[in-house]
């Protein structure tokens, strides 16, 4: 296959040489870059934020902030004074190392300050995606045993306290009328709070952060990641981002999901770069200003976003001035050729895919700006790991030939458990020495990895990774709803989007209403990008006999495939 490759971007990069780094590199070197290598104390939110304040970076800005209403910014001083305060808030309610504290708010400074807060304290911060209806919240904080949530009077409602007896407070951001048994007001709270705090020092496989995703059966699992991720987040961040003192950096993920965290608040600031943060909905007018307003050099999003801008068309682009852009990158689902090409036309811009997912805390797999890139490839592994296709019996596939993607188990940011789940955690590690990313990819000749696809049927649409089991049971909770299947459908937008098929029980007859009515009951029970965007009624869902619904007939029929094997369908 001949592939047209992009050339490495001139300038001065923080990899220089990849081949010969990825021989000699040895993950013990990046220790010596913490101070807890010299203090034997370690605690993530110090090396981000405390540890630049011993150094001129003290007055550096490490967070820009801006939504319709607001336009702030923060130095790495203030931060880790706000965060002392935060720390001694939570301290003061009786907060412990280990304790579960969820944050469920929009993206505005308070919500970063509650997350180095509470990791400071070295308690565990399981973040929540502010668009989460109630029962997707209810299924988090009462699977990890939350003891407080952080959020706002608006979000409130959404938090059924009642259902959560091990909650026992709630940190409420905003204007609070009047604060009810177990309400703390956050402004009042930290008005009062010293910003001085003693650090609990933890231990480097100590819990940091719980982030909760999708698979393809059962409840969403929650992901447990450890303070010793820190030297993944920061390497990876120096060599894929690139960062560099200069930089003004906008990650443009959400802290609900892992982008948002690992690389819009972990590597970011282990870095010690400025860290632009954008409140508000997408939209391409806002993203390009936003570029253009803070010079913004280094910029990480997703297809479905490029997809977005690149449909927005060319003229827009140049009524904004975003020459300040030197480094562009992309995760979390395919980044087709075509939006490469495209970038390096509008932006003049090689785009840099990567891969890697929530279990992994860390990026894997990249492209490098020292590196050519064969545009529709994810480019390759990072030093220090060690990525193969591998067959179900775990031999190594040569070149070419499609199989599991699989990485050598045991690098510094791999999630340390699936939280009250033993069992899953063990069958992403069934074969040995490897762990099993439930993603199909294969290998070129020259060391480039291809992404194929999803082996199991969780669904990512608009980069977010849902779950079909999840839907279907929301679905199956309407009345009207008898029996109901999820399926990723292909979007050249959102690279896919959630396509239920349903059967109706008895009484109830097809109309535009019910579809639109079970529709908003996803949608106000889970979550909007949760739900359905389109709804085909069937007399009977094809079922295997032990009634499991067949998720790739359904997936067949939609494609106008043949639909395989069905010697397990019932009659
Ligand atoms: C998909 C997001 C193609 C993949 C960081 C993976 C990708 C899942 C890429 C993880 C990419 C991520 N190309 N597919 N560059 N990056 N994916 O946990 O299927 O939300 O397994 O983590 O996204 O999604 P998650």
């Amino acid at each position: 296959m001949k592939t047209i490759t992009l050339p490495v971007t001139p300038g001065k990069h923080n990899l220089v040489n990849y081949e010969e780094t990825y021989s000699n590199f040895d993950w013990k070197d990046v220790e010596k870059e913490f101070s807890w290598y010299e203090t034997g104390q370690v605690n993530m939110a110090y090396e981000a934020i405390d540890r630049h304040c011993e150094t001129a970076r003290k007055n550096k800005v490490a967070l820009y902030y801006s939504d319709a209403n607001r336009d702030e910014k923060y130095t790495f001083l203030e931060m880790k004074k706000l965060s002392n305060k935060f720390g001694n808030v939570l301290r003061e309610i009786g907060i412990k190392k280990g304790d579960r504290v969820f944050v469920f708010m929009p993206r505005t400074p308070e919500l970063y300050v509650s997350v180095l807060g509470t990791i400071k304290i070295g308690a565990i911060v399981g973040p929540l995606f502010e668009a989460f209806m109630e029962g997707a919240v209810r299924d988090r904080l009462q699977d990890s045993g939350a003891v407080s949530i952080i959020t706002t009077p608006e979000l409130l409602k959404r938090v059924p306290v009642t259902e959560l007896p091990e909650l026992k407070h709630v940190i409420l951001v905003g204007n609070v009328e009047e604060l009810q048994t177990g309400q703390v007001s956050y402004r009042d709270a930290m008005a009062k709070a010293s910003d001085k705090l003693e650090i609990e020092w933890v231990d480097r496989q100590d819990g940091l952060i719980l982030h909760y995703t999708s698979g393809s059966t059962g409840k969403p699992k929650g992901v447990l990641h450890v303070h010793n991720a820190m030297i993944q987040h920061y390497q990876t961040a120096k060599w894929i981002l690139d960062l560099q003192e200069e930089d003004i950096y906008w990650c443009t993920a959400d802290p609900g999901w892992v982008t948002g965290t690992s690389y819009g608040i972990f590597g970011p600031w282990l870095n010690g770069a400025s860290n632009v943060i954008r409140g508000g909905r997408f939209s391409p007018q806002d993203w390009y200003s936003t570029i253009e307003k803070y010079s913004v050099t280094v910029w990480y999003s997703a297809p479905t976003a490029f997809r977005m801008l690149m449909g927005a068309g060319d003229e827009i682009v140049k009524q904004y001035d975003l020459s300040s852009l030197r480094h562009v990158l992309s995760v979390g689902e395919p980044l087709n050729p075509e939006v490469v090409h495209w970038g390096m036309k509008v932006y003049n811009k090689r785009i840099h895919d990567n891969w890697w997912m929530t279990e992994t805390g860390a990026q894997l797999i990249s492209n490098y700006p020292t590196m050519e890139i064969k545009p529709g490839s994810m480019g390759k592994p990072f030093p220090g790991i060690t990525a193969a296709i591998i067959d179900n019996d775990g031999n190594v596939l040569p070149p070419n030939r499609m199989g599991n993607l699989a990485i050598k188990a045991g690098w510094p940011s791999m999630m340390n458990r699936i939280w009250n789940n033993p069992i899953k955690y063990q069958e992403y590690f069934a074969i040995e020495g490897w762990y099993i990313s439930g993603d199909s990819a294969y290998v070129d000749e020259d060391g480039y990895f291809w992404f194929q696809g999803r082996i199991d049927d969780v669904i990512m649409t608009a980069g977010e990774r849902v779950g079909p089991f999840e839907v279907e049971s929301k679905l199956v909770e309407h009345p009207a709803v008898a029996e109901a299947g999820v399926i990723g459908k292909p979007d050249p937008v959102r690279g896919e989007i959630i396509k239920a098929f349903i059967a109706l029980r008895a009484g109830y007859t097809v109309s535009e209403e019910l579809l639109e009515e079970i529709r908003n009951f996803v949608k106000t029970g889970l979550a909007a990008h949760a739900a359905p965007r389109e709804i085909e009624v069937k007399d009977k869902l094809p079922k295997t006999r032990s009634g499991k619904i067949m998720r790739r007939v359904l997936k067949a029929w939609e494609l106008g495939l043949p639909t395989g094997d069905l010697s397990t369908m019932e009659d």
